[in-house]
């Protein structure tokens, strides 16, 4: 356990346990507190929280990185469970859903709670036998994965695709998926003790990081990949981009390095010919319900991998997020309520 970690506290009636951060600092700055439960407006949705994903987006947050956040805070860019009250009719009572970005944790109170009041448009319901814990890992990763893919890349079957910063969980759901589509994936990982896991969920050919991956992945496709999807940022970037061929799609997803601005951008040099660089930053609306439940239901019939690293209760969210500034991780950190 991380030293000074959190009491559990019992929640009572009317009242709900909440993660909250009061200003950026160490793990330890998470605590975990009574608030009252939210009241839903018209147009929000009050859902029962069962369990949350973690994500960078709220490291950044809880090391003082993101703008705009206003403490102390609920963090939590996305949750899952079923629906407490719903003032506006848009989905029953009792309804499983799940919820993210639109400012969740960030502009308003996040999904570190057992309870959590969202904007409608934010919610994606779905129905599954499948625990808790897998649900709640799903959300986030799925819509960024689906997105990049789809509106980032336009990805089609039987394509060569580059993930870099292979095992995140981002990397591990979008492998997961370009499997499903029948895609030839090269993922990358600093470590080698991680090929393993990656090699378990599909991927063909893990290749080490040490900053310039292109000769490695062109001994194997000489002309380039098809699609490359970028979630370390601009330092790897370069490299990237020359690692795929002439027309060719780049999307830049993600940014682990922290680093996510290129300086002094003059194309006709940044960019090798032909090559084609966009980007994806996501939302609710990118993850049709039919593509949550199809997802979903490939998990429960054992055909797809949720890519989960360890599971948490709430009283070890100091722990958890801990472990994802370590980056010890392979996958998804998911916490339960
Ligand atoms: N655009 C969007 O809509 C959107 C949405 C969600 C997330 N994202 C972004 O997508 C990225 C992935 O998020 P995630 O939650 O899936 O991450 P994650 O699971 O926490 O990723 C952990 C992995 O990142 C790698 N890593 C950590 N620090 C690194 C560094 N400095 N340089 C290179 N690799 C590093 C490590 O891999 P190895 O040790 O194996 O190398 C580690 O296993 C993040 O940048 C996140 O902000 C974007």
């Amino acid at each position: 356990m991380v030293a000074g970690s959190i009491r559990p506290v019992r929640s009572i009636p009317g009242q709900m346990r909440a993660v909250v951060l009061d200003a950026p600092g160490p793990p330890e700055a998470l605590v975990i507190r009574q608030l009252p439960i939210p009241t839903p407006d018209g147009d929000e949705v009050l859902i029962r929280v069962k369990a949350f994903g973690l994500n960078r987006s709220e490291l950044h947050t809880r090391l003082g990185l993101a703008e705009g956040v206003v403490f102390p805070r609920v963090l939590g860019i996305e949750a899952t469970g079923f629906v407490a009250e719903c003032p506006g009719g848009a989905f029953r009572t009792g309804q499983k859903v799940v919820a993210m970005m639109g400012g969740m944790g960030r502009l308003f109170d996040g999904g570190y709670a057992e309870y959590t009041s969202v904007p409608t448009s934010q919610v994606v319901p779905f129905e599954s036998k499948l625990d808790w814990a897998t649900l709640g890992a799903v959300p986030e990763m799925l819509q960024t994965a689906y997105g990049s893919l789809t509106v980032g890349l336009d990805a089609q079957p039987g394509q060569t695709i580059l993930i870099r910063g292979g095992t995140s969980s981002v990397g591990m759901a979008t492998a997961v998926l370009a499997k499903r589509r029948d895609m030839t994936v090269f993922s990358t990982t600093r470590n080698p003790d991680k090929a393993g896991a990656l090699q378990q969920i599909g991927v063909d050919h893990v290749v080490i990081d040490d900053g310039e991956v292109a000769a490695a992945v062109r001994t194997i496709v000489p002309e380039g990949v098809d699609a490359a999807l970028e979630l370390i940022g601009t330092p790897t970037l370069p490299d990237t981009l020359a690692a795929t061929r002439v027309h060719g799609v780049v999307c830049f997803t993600g940014m682990l390095s922290n680093e996510w601005t290129v300086k002094d951008f003059y194309p006709i040099d940044y960019l090798p010919r032909g090559v084609r660089l966009t980007a994806y930053g996501g939302d609710a609306a990118d993850l049709p319900p039919g593509t949550l439940q199809q997802f979903l239901d490939a998990v429960a019939a054992g055909d797809a991998t949720v890519p989960i690293h360890r599971r948490y209760t709430m009283n070890e969210i100091a722990q958890a997020h801990a472990d994802m500034e370590a980056g010890i991780a392979s996958g998804k950190l998911v916490v339960t309520t």
